[in-house]
This record gives C-alpha cells, sequence and structure tokens, in this order.
C-alpha cells in the first residue's frame, strides 16, 4: 500500500537524519567523544535518498563517504549538531535522531594545551548538553521524530522511558557491548517501540536495517495520518 512500483515510499517526505558522535572539546588537541561510527546514520540516509525523500545528513565527525544525493552538513560539537538540526527540521515531516550526542561539554575550553603540572587540570567541570531530540519533538509543527537508544542493560525500560519522556513517536533501542551488533560493526539488531506497538528487527546489515526501519515509520505515519 505504501510503496509505489519504484519503491519510492518516502517519495515527496523531507527527511533529517542526524549521525555520528559529537566531540567536545577541552582544550585545542583534546576532546570528549563516543564509539559511535555513523554507520546507522548513513545507512539511513542513503536509503531514505533510494526511498525518494529530500534527506538532510547532520554529521558529526566520521571515517565515511557522503551519502550520494543528500545534503550533509557537518558539524563537531553537541550544540552545533542542535542548531543544524533544528534549524533543517523547521520543515520537515521526519527526524531520525541516530546520532550518539555528548551529554556533557567543558564548562571552559581550554585556550592553551593544558598542562600536566597545572593546578586544576586533574578536574575537568562539565555541563549538559541540550536535548536535541527532545527539542524536535516540541517544535510546532511538530515532524514525525524517531530516536535511538544503545543500552547495556534494562533495554526495554530504558527505551521506553526515553519515548515517553522525549514525546517520541518511535525509538529504536539496541544493545551495547555484546558480542555482535552496535557501534562500530556492520551489523545490528533493533527493538523497535511506540506508544501502542513493537517490532523486533533481526540480527541484519545496517543498510537492510535502514530499509526495514524506514519502511515501519512509513507505515506508522501512514496509520496515523492515513
Ligand atoms: N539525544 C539527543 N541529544 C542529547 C542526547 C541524546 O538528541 N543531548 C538523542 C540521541 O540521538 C538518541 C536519543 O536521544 O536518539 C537517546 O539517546 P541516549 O544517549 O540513549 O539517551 P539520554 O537521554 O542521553 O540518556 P542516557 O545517556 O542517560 O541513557
Ligand atoms: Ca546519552
Amino acid at each position: 500500500v505504501l510503496a509505489d512500483s519504484a519503491g519510492n515510499y518516502l517519495a515527496g517526505l523531507k527527511l533529517v537524519v542526524s549521525a555520528g558522535p559529537t566531540r567536545e572539546p577541552l582544550d585545542p588537541v583534546r576532546f570528549i567523544s563516543n564509539r559511535s561510527s555513523g554507520k546507522m546514520g548513513y545507512a539511513l540516509a542513503r536509503a531514505a535518498v533510494a526511498a525518494g525523500a529530500d534527506v538532510t545528513l547532520v554529521s558529526g565527525p566520521v571515517q565515511l563517504p557522503a551519502p550520494a544525493g543528500a545534503e550533509l552538513v557537518e558539524v563537531e560539537t553537541a550544540l552545533q549538531m542542535h542548531d543544524a538540526v533544528l534549524k533543517a527540521c523547521r520543515n520537515a515531516d521526519v527526524y531520525i535522531g541516530a546520532a550518539a550526542v555528548a551529554d556533557y561539554r567543558a564548562k571552559q575550553i581550554a585556550a592553551h594545551k593544558l598542562k600536566k603540572a597545572e593546578t586544576g587540570a586533574d578536574v575537568i567541570q562539565l555541563e549538559k548538553n541540550p536535548d536535541i531530540v527532545a527539542d524536535v519533538a516540541a517544535l510546532q509543527p511538530k515532524p514525525w521524530v524517531v530516536g535511538f537508544a544503545a543500552e547495556t542493560e534494562d533495554l526495554e525500560n530504558y527505551a521506553l522511558g526515553k519515548l515517553r519522556s522525549k514525546n517520541l513517536d518511535m525509538i529504536a533501542a539496541n544493545w551495547v557491548g555484546r558480542a555482535e551488533g552496535g557501534f562500530d560493526s556492520e551489523r545490528n539488531a533493533l527493538q523497535v517501540f511506540w506508544r501502542d506497538g513493537r517490532k523486533a528487527l533481526e540480527m541484519a546489515d545496517k543498510t537492510s536495517l535502514a530499509v526495514q526501519l524506514l519502511q515501519l515509520i512509513a507505515e506508522r505515519m501512514h496509520e496515523k495520518n492515513p
């Protein structure tokens, strides 16, 4: 019902994806970051272009080629990603937050390289970054908002908690720190939750997982606004 003969099940939709880690500088040579490779977000951007969407990819620093046909906005910090995503989402139909946003940034960024012997250099004061996906979900008009959750324990409870507290339409959760799947892997498995339903997407390469997730999003959006 959703896909036309060409499989353009996202034709006419403006979709924004965030991907990769953010980098929070401490001084000119050091930063705080995380293990995100960006592979899932880039796979989603490629699959969404193939499905006919008008795609903006907001990306933290990754080692991946730019997806053909998508507008790529490269950022470094969570604050930069916040600005770029909110700007791109102003007239978007769908936002998928696949980025691993650093929860905290340094309260002060030293102008010079911190020295070992410097007093206080053993304490880094942090402050919280804004929650990008929650801020997108608070926009009026609100795009269809999909979050991700990478968890090492209690996956379902944490994912459902994030779905509600951030006012998301859908959340895709995955285990990390296990034998297969997760950050650096080419493959992953996803437990997808929405208000009144769920679906398990079995272990697969991130390209086919991206197509399955986008088809599920298209289905759910259609159900809500037939
Ligand atoms: N997220 C975001 N902005 C942040 C932190 C997270 O947009 N500052 C988004 C992520 O892109 C993801 C979702 O929120 O789509 C869940 O991220 P996660 O790190 O699992 O959730 P947190 O709310 O940060 O909770 P915690 O790290 O404590 O588990
Ligand atoms: Ca977090």
